[in-house]
């Protein structure tokens, strides 16, 4: 096999056009074009989000080869999301993928979207000492379409240990942000707007969920039910006090999160633990992790802040990954909208 080798990931399974190219599982170049008209929305729409990927996956990828410093024929190999995402825009990311592994007549390698959330843990920095989660690990992958405890046993040797029975912990985020009258997405927002606030302020409640599993719809409801109660008194409620509200909400977000990342290091035995996905951007969610390795002397990977929310550093190294393991794609692959095992 070649020792360096050159892989490009293609990232289009919901609202960010990602591309990236890594050599020697170290990232050349990043390159993120947001859609930042889905704010108007309030949400994503799938088929503009399908038709601004489609308009911008070219300029994407030319902008990742220049800054890569590197000629398109240099390219080992394209790996792509396949998965779990919205179909359009996974269909636009996959043709165009496809496109690329015919023309420059190298092998094509899918990627499982929650997965390299996860592997972008491999990702390595160049000049550093870099240190990567021992196998097995166990990772809280959280992110705007999951919320999950994963058993990690190896690359592609991952389990399922608990789940959300209900909304995401990012749509939480996203839903609480917007009663208070944010815009989308408001994870970042609520984040950004907590930095002044008191997390003592107000105290919600948090769901009693059996085992590893997580619900966060009730949080949500809590909320709204709280702040219209209040804004009959005082209509400016939320505008006197949204520094406190973030943060108050943020607070027990991350606390439902931390209780369960130690529940499951005690049932399962397993004490390196990991944090993945756009959620784990949040600080006060760093925050607590940071706090929690401390105390229980667990490892504690944190992944930076630009390969937590989606890019296309992860969806790389996932694919090299798999190359490395000689795991490759035909062309027949279609993709699909919902996680079902890894
Ligand atoms: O992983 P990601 O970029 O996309 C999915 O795979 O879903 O995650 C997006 C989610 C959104 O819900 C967004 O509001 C949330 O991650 N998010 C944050 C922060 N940055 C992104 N939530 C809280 N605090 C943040 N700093
Ligand atoms: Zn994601």
């Amino acid at each position: 096999m070649k020792k360096k080798l050159i892989v490009i990931g293609i990232e289009s399974s919901c609202d960010d056009t990602a591309v990236s190219l890594i050599k020697n599982r170290c990232v050349l170049s990043n390159v993120i074009i947001r859609q930042k008209i889905h704010k108007q929305y309030g949400g994503v729409v799938p088929e503009i989000a399908a038709r601004l990927h489609e308009r911008s996956l070219i300029i994407a990828v030319n902008k990742a080869i220049s800054y890569a410093r590197i000629n398109k024929n240099q390219i080992d190999a394209v790996s792509f999301t396949l998965g779990p995402g919205l179909i359009g825009p996974l269909l636009v990311g996959a043709s165009f993928a496809k496109s690329l592994s015919m023309g420059l007549k190298i092998p094509l390698l899918t990627v499982n979207h929650v997965q390299a959330h996860i592997l972008s843990h491999f990702i390595k920095k160049a000049n550093m000492n870099n240190t990567y989660p021992e196998f097995p690990f166990l990772c809280l992958m959280i992110s705007g379409g999951h919320t999950l405890i994963v058993r990690v046993n190896d690359f592609f040797q991952m389990e399922i240990l608990g789940s959300t029975l209900d909304d995401s912990v990012g749509d939480a985020f996203d839903k609480i942000a917007r009663i208070l009258g944010l815009s989308y997405p408001g994870g970042p927002l609520l984040d950004h707007f907590s930095i002044n606030g008191s997390s003592k302020k107000f105290r919600f409640s948090k769901p009693s969920v059996k085992g590893l599993n997580f619900s966060f719809s009730g949080l949500k409801s809590q909320v709204l039910q709280f702040i219209n109660k209040k804004l009959q008194k005082d209509s400016f409620f939320v505008k006197k006090n949204l520094s406190d509200l973030c943060a108050s909400a943020q607070n027990i977000i991350a606390e439902i999160l931390l209780e369960k990342v130690l529940k499951a290091t005690l049932k399962t035995g397993i004490f390196r633990v990991a944090l993945a996905g756009g959620v784990s951007a949040n600080n006060e969610i760093r925050r607590h992790f940071i706090l929690f390795a401390k105390k229980t002397k667990t490892g504690n990977f944190l992944p930076k802040k630009e390969y937590a929310t989606d890019n296309g550093a992860m969806i790389a190294i996932t694919g090299l990954l798999k190359y490395e393991k000689n795991i490759f794609d035909s062309m027949n692959v279609t993709p699909y909208s919902k996680l079902k095992t890894f």
